[in-house]
Parts: structure tokens; sequence; C-alpha cells
């Protein structure tokens, strides 16, 4: 249109600090889990610029199908998945990250709607910025409100706009929570949702165990770095002193529970000390930092996660190895 211009990049963005909590406290966290009985660290800190670097390169690795198989299946069924959504209605992603599976339901919504407008919900406000500018580069239709918060933060600001919305929740992102932690962080989930709304979920399968522990043992040991950050994050942040090579990666596929666990073991006896918590640490051989459960899921199962959320599966769709599942949950009538 001649004299006309085209909203720039900069005017079809907001960007919205939720976060209203107190910000998490790494200190305090590894003082508690170090000093446990059973010694953990919580895998929330594994992203910070260098691990969320690590993560996107896990994503890309042969043994790791996940990203591929849910990319395979939201490429083969975006426009399903958005023919059940009014032209009205936000894309709201939790936990965005880079937002590169997203693209294809935000072409899908183009192409049905000719615009969209997409709510990117993530921890990291430096990730949220560069794909969200990414995307406004890359699609003149798509308008933007990106929202630095944790999961909570962002569902609280969720419901106080209760507009029409498809929230989408990939990557199964879900394993990371235990199962009665998934139901209660759902129905959240649920509370911001209207008759109308749905929630896409992407879910890992459970299969063979060397199929699993391959996905979390890779042999380029991308993940046994990403893993081992942790302890180089307390180097970092916390004046530690642990000796990266007297640690190991390991995970192991737990069928009685259903879940991945995935730790840090001490090669030998040592003791380290983490100058900023005034601590020294006595690891024996062999003892374990427990970092992560990824835990995996049968149709049944995400059926019944569903329910005790306050919804059901509509649709449900495999990539052809069956490895992964794509579920379209809409709400149970209040
Ligand atoms: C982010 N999350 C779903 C990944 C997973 O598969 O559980 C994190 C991960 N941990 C090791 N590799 C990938």
């Amino acid at each position: 249109m001649p004299g006309a211009l085209a909203p720039s990049v900069k005017e079809r963005l907001t960007l919205v600090e939720a976060d209203a909590a107190l910000p998490s406290d790494f200190a305090a966290d590894v003082r508690a889990g170090l000093t446990a009985r059973t010694k953990r660290l919580s895998c929330r800190y594994f992203y910070d610029a260098e691990g969320s670097a690590l993560f996107e390169q896990i994503c890309a690795l042969p043994e790791y199908y996940l990203t591929r198989a849910e990319l395979s299946i939201l490429r083969a069924h975006a426009d399903e998945i958005i023919a059940g959504i009014g032209d009205d209605a936000a894309l709201v992603e939790l936990g965005s990250g880079s937002a590169t599976k997203t693209r294809t339901l935000i072409e899908a919504a183009l192409r049905a709607h000719g615009g969209v407008r997409y709510v990117p919900i993530d921890i990291s406000r430096s990730m949220l910025e560069a794909s969200s500018r990414a995307l406004l580069a890359d699609y003149a239709g798509v308008e933007i409100t990106a929202i630095a918060a944790e999961y909570r933060a962002g569902l609280r600001w969720l419901r106080r706009r209760p507009e029409p919305k498809l929230v989408l929740w990939l990557g199964s992102n879900v394993g990371n929570f235990g199962r009665g932690e998934a139901a209660r962080f759902l129905r959240g989930v649920r509370a911001t949702m209207s008759a109308g709304d749905a929630l896409v979920m992407g879910v890992d399968l459970q299969k063979s165990r060397a199929e699993l522990e391959a996905a979390y043992d890779d042999a380029a040991g991308v993940t046994a770095r990403f893993n081992l950050n942790l302890l180089e994050r307390i180097n970092r942040d916390l004046g530690g002193h642990f000796d990266l090579d007297a640690f190991r990666h390991r995970a192991r596929w737990n069928e009685r529970v259903g879940r991945v666990e995935i730790e840090i073991v001490s090669r030998r006896a040592q003791s380290v000390r983490i100058d900023a918590l005034a601590l020294t640490v006595a690891f024996a051989e062999g003892e374990a930092i427990y970092t992560e459960s990824s835990y995996k899921y049968s149709p049944a199962q995400i059926d019944e996660l569903a329910r005790a959320a306050g919804m059901f599966v509509q649709r449900r769709w495999l990539d052809d190895q069956e490895r992964f599942s794509v579920n379209l949950l809409a709400p149970l009538s209040d």
C-alpha cells in the first residue's frame, strides 16, 4: 500500500516481566541438595546460557529422537490442529525456548487466518527476546506478547486474560515433573482455559531400555556435558572446586517407575569445597547426585493424566515409529 508502512518488529513485540515471586535461590538449593542424605540438584538449574546451548545440541543428536519425532507429527498435523481453533485464538506456549517447532503451528495459523498472536512464556528473557525477534523478522502477520516468567507466574498472568487460546506444552517437558506434580500443574493450566480452548501436549512414550538409555547417554557425550554443567555452574557462580574429571554422568531406565533417572556419580572418595556456601561436601566412591527424572508415558497414562487435570484427550497423533505422541486436550465441562 503506497505510503503505509508495515508495523516494525519493535511495534509487534511486547515484553512482559511477570515473575513477581522471588528469583529461585540457587545457593540455598545447592546447600540443601548437597547436604541431604540422598544428594540431589534440581534440573531447573541446567538451563544457564551454557546449559541452554548444550540442550539445543542435544535436540539435534541422532540418539535423541524426541525433537525430530515431535516435529514430524506437528508438520503432518499442524493444519488439523489449527483448524480446531477460532481465528481470534492466541497461541500460548509454556517453556517456549527457541520456538523452533512452534514455527509449524504459526505457519498453519497464518495459512488459515492470515495473522496470529503468539504468547511465548519462558524463564530466559534473553532466549525469549532472541526467538521473538527471529519470528517477527520471518513472519509479517505475527504479533508477540512475550512473558518472561517461570511456569507458575506465567499461569497467573494467563488467568487474568481469559481470551480464547490454544496452549502449547511441547518437548515432553511434562516428563521432568513427577506424575502427581504433572497433574497438579495441568490443573493450573486447565484453570486458565475456557470452553473452546485447547492444550497441545507433546509426550514421550515408553519404549525399550536400549533406546531410552542411548537417548540420555549419547555417544558424543553431549548429555554428559549438559548434566556435569551443573557442577561447572556451582564452580562458576558459587566458588565451587569440583574437578569435573572426578565425576561421571549416568542415565538409567527405571522400568518399574517408568522414568529415566539421571545422576552425577563420584568416581572416587573426595571432598569438595564450595566457598560461597562455606561448605565442604564429602562424597564416597560411587555416590550419586540425583539431577533429573524424565518420565515416559503409555497412552493410557496420558488419558489418566488428562482426566486428573479436568481435561480429556480429544485427539492423539504418533510419529511413524510410534516413539512420541502429540495430544490435543480439551477441558471437561465444570
Ligand atoms: C527438557 N526435557 C524434556 C528433556 C528430557 O528429555 O527430559 C531434558 C533432557 N535431559 C537430558 N536430555 C534431555
